[in-house]
């Protein structure tokens, strides 16, 4: 097992989950459908037609979820507010029976003694707002802060760890660029205009948080990826330059206050919908910053594939998850000592990680699952190594919680740490969350040694 006595004596250990990949009850309580819902629902969009109506029907299992975060031990929960049951209209009237879902998820862990880090956008826009422009349109980014005004109002006297967006590249090129993701789209000038207005979101967010929530801490996370080429030809090194832009600096200069990396502007070709201010609001200061590494990425020039024309190449002997992502843990290390040594941000989180494999379930309903445990003590030791050289990591949260509905690839891709099985619900904690659990007490047991 790691040796974490370089990690802070306070470091949170978590687990990660999202709304729209675990609730269910898409039509319960006022809740309006999202983009998600929509996009679930057309044919041939999802492996296997899934959708997320029922999920880990979290919704009504909220109670045995948080017995189930007792056993790992963790500290902290990551979970995100799902926008359509608070502001069913996208703006205008709250939904309370929305809101209280929330209000006693966070009762019910602090009860436990767990620590809600909630994050107020993880990609469920609500279809109406999508109907009248979506991203694209700026008026989204004003509702989007309205709704997190709402939620920070509520939730703010017990909340203090705030997360505006989860993944905005996702939100913008996967569902705007690729298509891959709701709403769908494959237009770049629509997919530009999403990153700016989401990150103009974020800052106003962040604004409404701070004028309710005395002593927030507010924070984004973006997946950051290291971008490498896969030879030393020029072509390819201008490629993996490209792709870093694509991947790392179009979302982390601006919340710095450096602006959208021209390179990224003038190879896109859209004009960025700037007004004046809107690049201050964007980088208002952050308290922390968020990180969900999975993978590393290395490229070839791809001059005549899609932006940003740098195609992913599978190395010889290298090890893949189900998702067919290279394992390599030295990627986060150098991630995090990136972050550190370009953007010097207070504190870092990695806020998502984890890896999907084909569990096969025995006749008694356990998971033995080494490759995930092994996953996550190849990346525990990054954050360990990365840590040792001088990055501000205040905490770890494993994705995910639960197996849950993994966006295109339907249920049949599992993150989690606790196996569900879907047509009874039934939860069972795999080898790999014994593992966690215990890498967690020992880690404490050391770290309260160490204070
Ligand atoms: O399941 C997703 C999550 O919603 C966002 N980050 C990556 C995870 C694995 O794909």
């Amino acid at each position: 097992m790691n040796d974490f006595h370089s990690l802070p004596a306070d470091f949170t250990w978590g687990v990660a989950t999202a709304a729209y990949q675990i609730e269910g009850a898409v039509a319960e309580d006022g809740r309006s459908p999202s983009i998600w819902d929509t996009f679930s629902h057309t044919p041939g969009r999802i492996d296997n037609n899934d959708n997320g109506d029922v999920a880990c029907d979290h919704y009504h299992r909220r109670s045995e979820d948080i017995e189930l975060m007792k056993q790992l031990g963790v500290d902290a929960y990551r979970f995100s507010v799902a926008w359509p049951r608070v502001v069913p209209g996208g703006d205008g009237p709250v939904n309370d029976k929305g809101l209280a879902f929330y209000d006693e998820l966070v009762d019910d862990l602090l009860e436990a003694g767990i620590t809600p880090f909630p994050t107020l956008y993880h990609w469920d826009l609500p279809q109406v707002l999508q109907d009248r422009g979506g991203w694209p349109a700026r008026e989204t980014a004003e509702h989007f802060a309205a709704y997190a005004a709402v939620v920070a109002e509520r939730l703010g006297d017990r909340v203090k760890d705030w997360t505006t967006l989860n993944e905005p590249l996702c939100s913008s090129w996967i569902g705007h660029l690729e298509g891959r993701m709701a709403p769908g789209l494959t237009d770049i000038t629509a997919a530009v205009r999403t990153s700016y207005h989401l990150h103009l979101g974020h800052g106003l967010a962040t604004q409404a948080i701070r004028a309710a929530v005395p002593g927030a801490r507010v924070g984004i996370v973006n997946n950051i990826t290291t971008c490498e080429p896969a030879t030393e030809r020029a072509e390819d090194v201008a490629a993996a330059v490209r792709a870093d832009g694509h991947t790392n600096r179009w979302w982390l200069d601006p919340i710095h206050g450096r602006g959208y990396p021209q390179d990224m502007v003038d190879l896109y070709g859209v004009d960025l919908p700037t007004r004046s201010g809107d690049l201050d609001t964007i980088a208002a200061p952050l308290d922390w910053l968020g990180v969900n590494y999975y993978f590393r990425n290395v490229v070839t020039d791809d001059p005549t594939g899609p932006l940003p024309q740098a195609k992913q190449v599978y190395l010889p002997g290298a090890r893949h998850t189900a998702m067919d992502w290279e394992v390599n843990a030295d990627g986060l290390e150098n991630i995090l000592l990136r972050l550190t040594e370009d953007y010097g941000p207070e504190m870092i989180y990695v806020t998502e990680n984890g890896s999907a494999y084909p569990d096969v379930v025995r006749a008694d309903h356990s998971v033995d699952d080494p490759e995930r445990s092994q996953y996550l003590d190849e990346h525990l030791a990054a954050c360990v190594r990365a840590t040792r050289r001088g990055v501000p990591l205040a905490g770890y949260f494993a994705w995910s919680l639960l197996d849950n509905f993994e966006w295109a690839y339907g249920y049949e891709k599992r993150f989690g740490l606790v196996h569900v099985d879907y047509p009874t619900q039934r939860r069972t904690i795999k080898t790999s969350g014994h593992h966690y659990a215990d890498i967690v007490r020992s880690a404490r047991r050391r770290g309260r040694r160490a204070a």
